[in-house]
């Protein structure tokens, strides 16, 4: 049954548990009807929005032991009831087996591949660069339209960054994000982590209607020379393995494969109804819901 602020008091929250009592309290108030626990074995589960999008929630803590599939199932069906279209699974820390999934309605989405360069390689970064490069900040609402726009066209409706992820994400210590202008049209957006020798690739994105121009080698290149330049030796991004394109320019770029670093993610879309397509960018239309 859905926990209420009033239940938390009763879980049996382990030393190892991701969350504590203060953070579920919080994901209650996030995630409203989506986590449950069963009072009798005390087992729980505990559902967040994803990326801060409320039609997606993930499930954040899987405190079950004896019948996690019941909570699994649990969970998947009160997000549902709450409103949400997806709820996820992403399997950073611990994996489960398939038939697990399966048997919870769950199905794979998406395996995320890792990868990893030393920014002192010799790479082709000097080319002929002919986009200007902007360092940006998403507190400016144009900007905000700008970045949201190249986003939800260049990436499938499960990536999409909100409006609130760009606004928390901006302001987290050592992230830069700039927008790749060809003239005075926005082409490109790349936005990275940095701390001190270690930089992060979070996210590039190149207007689908611009691909395969070398705008997305471009931004990449801009970026890595701006990190190299603040100190940063050994940059890391991942991407979905499905992404042929993004790969191949990585690899090209300089990326190594860091299998260690992959992880999965599981999504219960076998419950939802047909129409709830991943794939569906903004151009192609929203997605449809339930
Ligand atoms: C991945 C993405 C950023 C690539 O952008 P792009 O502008 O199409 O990439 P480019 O035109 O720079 O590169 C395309 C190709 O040219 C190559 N290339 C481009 N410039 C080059 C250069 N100067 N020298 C050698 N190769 C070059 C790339 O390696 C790549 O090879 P391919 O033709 O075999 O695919 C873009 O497809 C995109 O936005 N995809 C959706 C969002 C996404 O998936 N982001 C990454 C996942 S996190």
């Amino acid at each position: 049954m859905p926990i209420r602020q009033a239940d938390v008091e009763a879980l049996p929250i382990s030393w190892r548990a991701r969350l504590d009592a203060a953070e579920i309290q919080q994901a209650l108030r996030m995630a409203p009807g989506a986590s449950v626990w069963n009072p009798a074995s005390l087992e729980y589960a505990i559902a967040l929005p994803w990326r801060h999008r409320h039609e997606i929630v993930h499930v954040a803590e899987l405190a079950a032991i004896r019948d996690p599939e019941r909570l699994l199932r649990g969970v998947s069906a009160a997000a549902s009831e709450a409103g949400a279209k997806l709820t996820l699974v992403v399997e950073v820390d611990e994996k489960r087996p398939e038939s697990f999934y399966t048997r919870c309605g769950f199905e794979h989405l998406e395996q995320v591949v890792t990868f990893r360069m030393d920014t002192r390689r010799d790479t082709a970064h000097a080319l002929p660069r002919t986009l200007r490069f902007d360092a940006v900040h998403p507190f400016d609402d144009a900007t905000r339209a700008i970045l949201i726009g190249l986003d939800h066209a260049a990436f499938p409706w499960l990536w999409w960054n909100s409006e609130a992820e760009f606004l928390t994400y901006s302001v987290l210590p050592g992230v830069a994000t700039w927008i790749g202008y060809d003239g005075a049209t926005p082409v490109s957006y790349i936005g990275v982590t940095m701390a001190e020798e270690w930089g992060h690739i979070d996210r590039i994105a190149v207007d689908p209607t611009r691909q395969g121009e070398g705008f997305g080698w471009q931004t990449l290149a801009a970026a890595i020379n701006a990190m190299a330049r603040h100190g940063v030796r050994t940059v890391g991004l991942s991407t979905q393995s499905t992404n042929e394109r993004s790969q191949r320019l990585y690899r090209r770029f300089g990326f190594e494969r860091t299998r260690d670093t992959d992880y999965d993610l599981w999504g219960d879309i076998i419950h939802r109804a047909p129409g709830l397509d991943l794939q569906a960018t903004e151009r192609a239309g929203s997605p449809r819901g339930r």
